[in-house]
This record gives C-alpha cells, structure tokens and sequence, in this order.
C-alpha cells in the first residue's frame, strides 16, 4: 500500500512539474510573437529623418534640379539685333502719290519704309498754291525754313542706300526734306532721290539736299508719274547698277 502511495505521489509531481514546464513555455512563445509583432511595427513605422540626412537629402535634390535645368535650358547667349535689309525707302508725300511709288520701290528691292512726317501736319490750305500766303508758298520761298520732322528718329546704321522720295513744290524738294537730311548722316550710303509732281522735273532737288547734307554717295535723282508700275521701277533700279 505504501508502495502505491509513493507512486501515485510520484506521478502528482511529475505532473505538477511538467504543467509548470508547458506555462513557461507558453509565455516564451508570447514573449517571442511581441518582439517580432514590434519589430514588424518598428519595420513599418517610417524612420524618423535624421535632420542632417535630410539636409543632404535636400541640397542633392536641389542640385540635381539645378543640373536638369542646366539641360533643359543651356545659357541663352545674347540674342543678335534683329536684322533688316540694306535698303531704305523714306519718303515725305502730303496727298498719298508719292507714298505710292515709295511702296512700289521698297517691294521691288525688299528695302524698309520710312515716311517723314511733319510734326505739324500740312491742311488743304497749307497746299494751296494757287494763295502766295499759303503755309506751302511762304516755305518754298524760304530757303532756311526747316519744318520739324513728327515721325520717329530711325537709325541709319546698316543702310546702304536710301531711295528718298518727295513731291515737287514750286519747282523743288519741299523743305521738311532739307530738314530730313540735315539731320542726318549719310557717310558710306548711296543716296537715289526720286519725286513725282504735276509734271516738272526733278530739277535741283539733288544737288541742293546733297549739298545740305555733306556726306554720302548722292545719284541723279528721277522724276515718276503716280501711276508708274512695279515694272517700270524695276528695270530704272537695275539701270542704277
Ligand atoms: C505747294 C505745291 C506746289 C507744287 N508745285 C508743283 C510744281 O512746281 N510743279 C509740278 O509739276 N507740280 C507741283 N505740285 C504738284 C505735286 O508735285 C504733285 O501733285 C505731287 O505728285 C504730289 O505728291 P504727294 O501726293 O506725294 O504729296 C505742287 C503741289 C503743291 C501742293
């Protein structure tokens, strides 16, 4: 009886001692399942930046936009003044004739138009030659009156020659035209004048602008019609080389 006493007490303790050993395997397991359970969690959670990191971070970033800008924009070199043809056709017309043959000359040699404007525009009454008082009568009689010029200064520069045109009045170029080339410089340009008028000649209108002017290369000039035709100017340009 005793021996089965001690045996069954020997199983109670066994298995008291084996219940004990499975808890404690129990909690390690849960012990293990937390650590990994945060370390995923640690994996998850994104690392807060280091603030030098991130600043080194930031200034590639800043370079590498600065290199991609490099490329997509190479350094602009200044851009070349715009260029424009060696030809200029300026004219002064006060009733639309002579602006007429001016059109006519710049689109045969492609050249640029500039008009000269009078800074006081001439009326009806200022054209009336038929009044000895009249605006146009008292400058052509005049030789020293300089009307003043209303349009825009313009360059010379680069202008080779200069077709200049003007109507007759009383028998010459009227005088916003000494105006015009006093004021400006003709050095290394061919000058060509040309007018039209109710019939008369171009007569001294040349010689007195290329006196007045005192520089440039100055061609006998050339009296037109109103209605002379692209054709016609033409083949007097090309008799002018
Ligand atoms: C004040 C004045 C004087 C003129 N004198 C003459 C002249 O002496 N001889 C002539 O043939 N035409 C003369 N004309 C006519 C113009 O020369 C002619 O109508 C010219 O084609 C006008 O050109 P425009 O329309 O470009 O101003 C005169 C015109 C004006 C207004």
């Amino acid at each position: 009886m005793k021996k089965l006493i001690s045996i069954v007490l020997m199983f109670t303790l066994m298995a008291a001692a084996l219940t004990g050993c499975g808890s404690s395997t129990q909690a390690q397991t849960t012990d293990t399942q937390a650590v990994a359970e945060a370390q995923e969690e640690t994996a998850e959670t994104p690392e807060a930046e280091d603030p030098e990191t991130e600043q080194a971070e930031t200034a590639q970033q800043t370079d590498e936009a600065a290199v991609s800008e490099t490329e997509a924009e190479p350094e602009m070199e200044d851009p070349a003044p715009a260029e424009h043809s060696d030809v200029l056709v300026a004219y002064f017309s006060a009733t639309g004739t002579t602006k007429g043959v001016a059109e006519r000359i710049a689109s045969v040699t492609g050249g640029d138009l500039y008009q000269i404007l009078a800074a006081e525009p001439y009326t009806e009454d200022d054209l009336n030659y038929n009044n000895d008082s009249s605006r146009s009568t008292v400058e052509q009689n005049d030789k020293s009156v300089r009307p003043e010029i209303g349009s825009e200064e313009i360059s010379l520069d680069g202008y080779t020659t200069i077709y200049l045109g003007f109507p007759i009045w009383w028998g010459e170029e009227p005088r916003i035209l000494d105006t015009f080339v006093e004021k400006y410089n003709f050095e290394g340009i061919t000058v060509i004048p040309f007018c039209t008028s109710g019939g008369s000649g171009i007569g001294r209108s040349g010689s007195n602008m290329e006196s007045l002017a005192g520089a440039g290369t100055w061609l006998e000039g050339q009296r037109f019609s109103g209605n002379v035709s692209e054709e016609e100017l033409q083949s007097w340009i090309e008799g002018l080389k």
